[in-house]
């Protein structure tokens, strides 16, 4: 006997879970269907964000910091220590934790809105009669169908299925050596030697933490440039904070053979050896004992047997959307990391909300142009908007003013002075472009500049906007003021 509903929502992470909730509070009866078990088997709902990415990572980065300012920024306010240890396991307990409330606040959040969850992985069965039967098997069915314990339907079906990280060609992921970001989150002592592959988003920031704590780490980078869809002055100064903390990055290689006891390579024992052509074209190796690979991720639709129904894929294996995050099926909808577009949970959220407003008639909207990006290293890095080398390829003509945190009050007193605001506006109307930050609170100080941007405000607006003193947001209007030449603290 299948079980009717109006909306069917598959994956549980940041965009399906807000798309099932959105959607209740709508009125429409709502299943979610999530196959994220824990080690003991029960469900952990909120997807790659709340299990293996941007909730974990953040409580390890949180804890590292903690730890990084004990051993040496506590001294120069007059707190001495004497000698401070890292206890890895507590610091990984306190993670799970973080981890499990938010898995727990999700079900919480579907019993409130009445949104059935099923955890158990879904898949296509058929199309009929304008509805789409999707049937549920156990959790750790990858392909599907083999053991339908629940058999749906729905008028409505989102997928959210989201993304698993790309493994380097020759050198699969075992979680023990070679990690992903999994792996990454659940180190159980500090490595002596740690290698990352790719000095993106994932590399920076598991790089950072496990140097906090010790860990001698290098970073291997294919292209030329570091952090390439940065404003190029941001990313030269997040780079040479970077490297003041020896965190050692290397552009322009090419990664050739991984040994490890699991790549088939022979290596036996310990470790990693990643051999590489360095920048000017000279072999190099590294030994390591652990590897991060973050490379970035690819689209998952594992098991959900797209071809029942003729779900059109690109060549990445993305589902093909529109603008709206509709498929080429009828009332089928895709939205986060499984389309096209940045694989951030709020880009994912916004898609998610915007789908159901739409199934209820409604003009759900996401506006592409303003979504934040947030590194949260330390200095962190946030952005909006299009960068000065994009303005320069665009030919738009533009003003750009800075302040950096140095003539900042607050950040002088908080001991934090690295980086900078900075802001771009149309040299004509003065309207707000772009806004770029590297420096202390960047992922708080980012949210004044979406809005500023949302509202299409002019670079003057800011400028003329009383904010607390001392406040590390004063930066952000003297850069507003930088614009037009006129800093008042600089
Ligand atoms: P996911 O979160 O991947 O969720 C998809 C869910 O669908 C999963 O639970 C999966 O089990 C389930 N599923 C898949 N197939 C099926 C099926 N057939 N049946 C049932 N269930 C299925 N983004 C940020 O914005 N900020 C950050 O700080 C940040 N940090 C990150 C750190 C790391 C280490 C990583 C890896 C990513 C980070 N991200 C961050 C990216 C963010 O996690 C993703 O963009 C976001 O999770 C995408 O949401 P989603 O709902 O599309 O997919
Ligand atoms: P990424 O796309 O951010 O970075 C991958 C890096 O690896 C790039 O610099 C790329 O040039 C490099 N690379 C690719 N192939 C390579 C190769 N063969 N050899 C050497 N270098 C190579 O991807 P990452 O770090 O894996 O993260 C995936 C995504 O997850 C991010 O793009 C982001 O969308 C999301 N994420 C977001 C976070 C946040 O918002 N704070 C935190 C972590 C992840």
């Amino acid at each position: 006997m299948s079980k009717p509903f109006d909306v069917i929502v598959i994956g549980a992470g940041p965009g399906g879970y807000i798309a099932a909730i959105r959607a209740a509070q709508l009125g429409f009866k709502v299943a979610c269907v999530d196959a994220w078990s824990t080690a003991a088997g029960t469900p952990a709902p909120g997807g790659t964000c709340t299990n293996v990415g941007c909730i974990p990572s953040k409580a390890l980065l949180q804890s590292s910091e903690y730890f990084d300012h004990a051993n040496h920024h506590f001294a120069e306010h007059g707190i001495s220590t004497g000698g401070v240890a890292m206890d890895v396991s507590k610091m990984l307990a306190r993670k799970d934790l973080v981890v499990k409330q938010n898995n727990d606040g999700i079900l919480y959040l579907f019993k409130k809105n009445k949104v059935t969850f099923f955890h158990g992985r879904a898949s296509f069965v058929a199309a009929k009669d304008g509805e789409y039967e999707i049937g549920v098997s156990s959790p750790s069915t990858s392909a599907g169908r083999t053991d339908v314990v629940d058999t749906l339907t729905a008028k409505h079906v989102v997928i959210a299925t989201g993304s698993n990280a790309r493994a380097l060609a020759g050198a699969a992921f075992d979680e023990v050596n070679i990690l992903s970001n999994d792996g990454a989150l659940r180190v159980g002592a500090v490595p002596k030697k740690l290698g990352v592959i790719g000095s993106g988003v994932i590399g920076l920031e598991m790089g950072s933490v496990w140097r906090r704590l010790g860990a001698d780490v290098t970073i291997l980078e294919g292209l030329p440039t570091f952090l390439g869809a940065v404003d190029e002055t941001i990313a030269k100064e997040a780079k040479k904070a970077f490297d003041k903390q020896g965190l050692k990055i290397e552009l322009g290689v090419k990664i050739g053979e991984v040994k490890s006891p699991s790549t088939g390579s022979g290596r036996t024992g310990k470790g990693v050896s990643v051999a590489y052509t360095n920048a000017k074209g000279e072999a190099q190796t590294l030994d390591v004992d652990k590897l991060i690979v973050s490379i970035g991720r690819v689209p998952n639709t594992d098991g959900l047997n797209a071809a029942a129904v003729g779900l059109a894929l690109d060549e990445r294996g993305a589902i093909v959307v529109n603008g709206d995050c509709q498929t080429n099926l009828p009332n089928v909808w895709a939205v986060g990391d499984v389309v096209r577009g940045p694989m951030l949970a709020h880009k994912a959220e916004e898609e998610g909300v915007a789908v159901a407003e739409r199934i209820a008639g409604q003009h759900g909207h996401v506006n592409f142009n303003t979504i934040p990006w947030v590194i949260y290293t330390s200095p962190e890095i946030a952005w909006v908007g299009r960068t000065e080398q994009q303005l320069k390829t665009d030919g738009v003509a533009y003003k750009a003013g800075s302040f950096p945190f140095l003539a900042n009050g607050r950040a002088r007193a908080l001991g934090d002075t690295t980086g900078m605001v900075k802001m771009l506006a149309d040299a004509t109307t003065d309207e707000i472009l772009g806004v770029h930050i590297v420096g202390p609170s960047a992922s708080e100080l980012i949210a004044e500049a979406v809005v500023a941007m949302e509202f299409r405000a002019s670079s003057e607006d800011i400028a003329r906007i009383c904010h607390a003193h001392p406040s590390l947001s004063e930066a952000t209007k003297e850069a507003a003021l930088a614009v037009d030449k006129r800093a008042l603290n600089f």
